[in-house]
């Protein structure tokens, strides 16, 4: 198979859901040989298996991106695998409760920050250390509107990927003229089990409000985020790095 990855590696957390399998689709699609990384086996080996259908090559690393030691473990692993690391996508994250910020308890903020902005900034660390060998490298933060706007109840969800879009900025300062793109896209909402199993899903009411809030009409779609990072990971964004791109329908641009 080849297209505009074309035998290079790339690694995704969180990818046995939603977003980060749609991008993992999309990238095999293109060439990439994947490693499908996630801490839920059963639905990582299903986007393995699902790329594999179509042709494409990928394998399963079980990550808990919560725990340090089992990120670099799983960079390690996929350059044991694959012999290199061309392009990583720091996708896995949670919602967190929905709280005030006096009622916000403090072992979910923990847990949120944790998760979504401690973990891709690991995976940062090891990522680019193996790039640095290579001389090359494209490294994509999944962030979302809310690390550049705020909304009321997820303060933790927010505060994290405003960290994120800082992390992703410095992150690229630091290696952009060492062959390392780092780039952070910002989804919209997305119709992703996340958002499927939140208010925003299971309330028709609420739904239609968030859908209204983006011009375009409704909410976006998984496949339509895995095409700005599959765009991001190509040589055709050889001039992109520390940017945030927003793809949501509009709602940042009122
Ligand atoms: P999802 O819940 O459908 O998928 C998330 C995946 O991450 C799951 O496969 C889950 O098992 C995995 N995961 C969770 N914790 C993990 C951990 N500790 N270690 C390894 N894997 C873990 O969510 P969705 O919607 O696909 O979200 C993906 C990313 O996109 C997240 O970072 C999210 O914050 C972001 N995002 C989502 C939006 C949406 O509306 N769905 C909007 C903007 C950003």
């Amino acid at each position: 198979m080849t297209g505009n990855l074309d035998g290079k590696v790339a690694v995704i957390t969180g990818a046995g859901s939603g977003i980060g399998r749609a991008i993992a689709q999309a990238l095999a699609s293109e060439g990439g040989r994947i490693a499908v990384a996630d801490v839920v086996a059963a639905s990582g080996q299903q986007t393995v298996n699902l790329i594999k259908d179509a042709g494409g090559e990928a394998i399963f690393i079980k990550c808990d991106v919560s725990h340090a030691e089992e990120i670099e473990e799983l960079i390690h692993n996929v350059v044991k695998h694959y012999g290199r690391l061309d392009c990583a996508v720091n996708n896995a994250g949670i919602a967190g409760v929905q709280a005030t910020t006096v009622d916000y308890p403090l072992e979910n903020w923990q847990k949120v920050i944790d998760i979504n902005l401690t973990a891709p900034w690991l995976c940062m660390k090891y990522e680019i250390a193996q790039m640095l060998k290579q001389g090359k490298g494209a490294i994509v933060n999944i962030a979302s509107i809310l690390g550049v706007t705020g909304i009321a109840l997820s303060s933790a969800y927010v505060a994290a990927k405003h960290g994120l879009v800082g992390a992703t900025r410095t992150a690229a300062l630091e290696y952009a003229n060492q062959g390392i793109r780092i780039n952070a896209v910002c989804p919209g909402f997305i119709e992703t089990p996340m958002l499927e199993n939140s208010e925003v899903g299971t309330n028709p009411q609420i739904r239609q409000v968030i859908a209204s809030l983006h011009p375009i009409g409704r909410m976006g779609k998984p496949e339509e985020i895995a095409a700005m990072v599959l765009w991001l990971c190509s040589d055709a964004a050889s001039f992109v790095t520390g940017a945030a791109m927003l793809v949501d329908g509009g709602y940042t641009a009122q």
